[in-house]
């Protein structure tokens, strides 16, 4: 059968929300859980446009808020898919919050979900990716670099777990700030 593919601009998603008062923390800024879900949001739109199925998250990459978002701000999410596996595939999103009365424009968070297509509980294949210019080739390579990069931080983590010297001598304790009150 012959392969399916698609253009990166075929799925290309932008979801564009007021920050109304009810997604307020104490503070008066926004929450960040009102911006994940958004982001959820449009990650799933670009994803399941892309794959022609339903899809589910599997995993979010670069979740780093350098910004506070305000009330009154309009929320601008930028979502393309930047890899596809077999069923998975990454949507790169870029969050922008704008005040139009003072005229400026805000670059909060750049964040990475992976997706998986599903059909009846199972993951299908997806269509594979048209990179038409260098930009769109540099994030597939990124997406591959990330993948890597964190296969070997979490190997790295678990050795590093069973390592640890769980004890009030451990020098890495006695720099921090916390008592132990072992029973
Ligand atoms: C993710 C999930 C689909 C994997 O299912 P599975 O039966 O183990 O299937 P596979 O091992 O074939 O993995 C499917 C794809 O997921 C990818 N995947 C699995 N775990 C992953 C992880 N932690 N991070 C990134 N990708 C992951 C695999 O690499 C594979 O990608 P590929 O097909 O492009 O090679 C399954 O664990 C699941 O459904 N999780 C719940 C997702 C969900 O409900 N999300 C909503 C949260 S409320």
């Amino acid at each position: 059968m012959e392969e399916n593919f698609r253009e990166v601009s075929y799925s290309q998603t932008t979801i564009t929300e007021l920050m109304i008062p009810a997604y307020a923390n104490f503070g008066g800024k926004i929450h960040g859980g009102i911006l994940l879900s958004l982001m959820d949001k449009v990650a799933y739109a670009c994803a399941s446009k892309h794959a022609g199925n339903y899809c589910v998250t599997v995993s979010v990459d670069n979740v780093d808020f350098l910004e506070p978002v305000e009330v009154g701000e309009m929320v601008s999410m930028y979502a393309s898919v930047n890899y596809v596996g077999t069923s998975s595939m990454v949507i790169g999103i870029k969050v922008i919050a704008e005040d139009f009365k003072v005229g400026t424009v805000k670059h909060t968070n750049t964040s990475y979900f992976t997706m998986v297509a599903k059909h009846e509980g199972v993951p299908v294949k997806v269509p594979g990716l048209i990179l038409e210019n260098k930009e769109q080739v540099k994030r597939f390579l990124e997406a591959i670099k990330r993948r890597e990069l964190k296969a070997s931080y979490r190997k790295e983590l678990q050795q590093a777990r069973l390592s640890l010297l769980v004890e009030p001598e451990n020098t890495l304790l006695q720099k921090e700030r916390c008592l132990l009150r072992l029973a």
